[in-house]
């Protein structure tokens, strides 16, 4: 399927303006998105928060349909996160952890992720271990099964990491934690988007993701995937009225799907929104997606690795449209922020929020240049005259 980018671009205003190759901050709305969000707005103000919400029900059950499309799954099976760091919290917090268990967990992972391992390590006694990348930045499948013990109670790992261009082999992943019992999150916050994700092959019990990135869905919104098998074994931290029922004074039970994970009052209207940027994805193909980011990113790193004093710091075949690069002699800050000046939306990948990754690998804080369908090869030429130029 070949997608046709003036017509995406059309629909994403903000390209006539600008580069934006920062999609893995955040990435441009394409209109019917933010006029989704600002229509369920409208008619709250008009009507009602509580009234709106009522008519709006087949679009906000919507938001269940789309991701249980891309995600191949159940709807059931889908909750509503207002970021992927609550999403991601919401199922650490519910694993009924005790002191000595072991989690396994990657190099790559995201630093909010590793923050709470840490957290729950000094708070409960649990050990963190750290499966080590092999030579090309990838998690060494082999080392992770070679650390598989009956105390590992779970497994999380980032799919794609906000710091590098890798895809971590995931799927691999899922298979170990499969064939031991162990429970398996996945955080696919910079994959959902730009990746074709199919939970029954990447064999997680949990993934969790946010929708601003490369969903192009609005800020304030997030999304959890809980297999239904696995809901047994995970017990929210804490309920409201919406995850949970009262049965009696002294009763309740749990919601039956994955929707103990939310709670009741959300951003009724980003949720609409989040809804209507996977349709738009899924109506492009995410596996057309996939490919033409992949290009891309491939093009920029061509393009970038050839000129004096630029160093580009992923290699491997199968690649993200995470792009991260350095020039001798200038800033990453200064890099980024003489680019904006020129029109370039980019981003810097920091040391302190990846001590086990860039520290480890001897580097300073870099540049991160993501592409995203929506991108074209002039604007990759532009990108890359302008490093040159600064
Ligand atoms: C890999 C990864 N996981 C999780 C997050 C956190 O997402 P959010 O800011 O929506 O909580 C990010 C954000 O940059 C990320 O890159």
């Amino acid at each position: 399927m070949t997608i046709d980018i003036a017509s995406i671009r059309a629909d994403t205003p903000a390209c006539n303006a600008l580069v934006h190759f920062n999609n893995a901050g955040a990435a441009l709305s394409p209109a019917c998105v933010t006029e989704a969000v600002i229509e369920h707005l409208r008619l709250e103000q008009r009507i009602g928060g509580y009234e709106a919400a009522s008519a709006a029900e087949d679009a906000i059950a919507n938001f269940y349909r789309a991701f249980a499309r891309m995600l191949h799954c159940n709807s059931t099976e889908i909750a509503f996160a207002e970021n992927a760091t609550h999403a991601w919290n919401n199922v650490f917090m519910a694993i009924d952890f005790a002191a000595g268990d072991r989690i396994l967990t990657g190099q790559s992972e995201y630093v909010s992720n590793y923050l709470s391992l840490l957290h729950l390590a000094r708070r409960r006694g649990v050990i963190v271990e750290v499966i080590p990348n092999t030579a090309d930045g990838l998690l060494d499948v082999e080392k992770l099964q070679a650390a598989i013990r009956d105390d590992v109670k779970l497994i999380a790992i980032t799919h794609v990491p906000s710091q590098c261009g890798v895809i971590h082999p995931a799927a691999e992943v899922g298979r170990i934690a499969r064939a031991h019992d162990i429970l398996y999150l996945l955080d696919a916050c910079q994959s959902a988007g730009q990746l074709a994700l199919d939970v029954r092959t990447l064999d997680c019990d949990m993934l969790t993701g946010t929708g601003r990135k490369f969903l192009r869905g609005p800020r304030g919104t997030g999304f959890l995937y809980v297999r239904q098998e696995s809901l047994s074994r995970l017990e929210p931290a804490w309920v409201d009225l919406h995850s949970a029922n009262w049965l009696a004074p002294n009763d309740y039970s749990l919601r039956s799907d994955a929707r103990r994970f939310e709670n009741w009052e959300c951003f009724v209207a980003g949720k609409i929104g989040l809804g209507v940027a996977v349709d738009y994805a899924l109506n492009i193909g995410l596996s057309a997606i996939e490919t033409r980011v992949a290009m891309l990113a491939c093009q920029l790193r061509e393009a970038l690795g050839s000129l004096p004093g630029v160093q580009v710091h992923e290699h491997g075949q199968k690649l993200s449209g995470i792009v991260t690069f350095s020039k001798q002699g200038v800033a990453a800050s200064q890099m980024q922020a003489q680019l904006q000046g020129l029109g370039i939306n980019s981003s810097v990948t920091r040391t302190d929020n990846s001590q086990l990754d860039l520290v480890q690998r001897g580097l300073a804080d870099l540049n991160r240049a993501s592409v995203h369908y929506y991108n074209t090869d002039s604007e990759i030429s532009r990108f890359s005259e302008a490093v040159a130029s600064i």
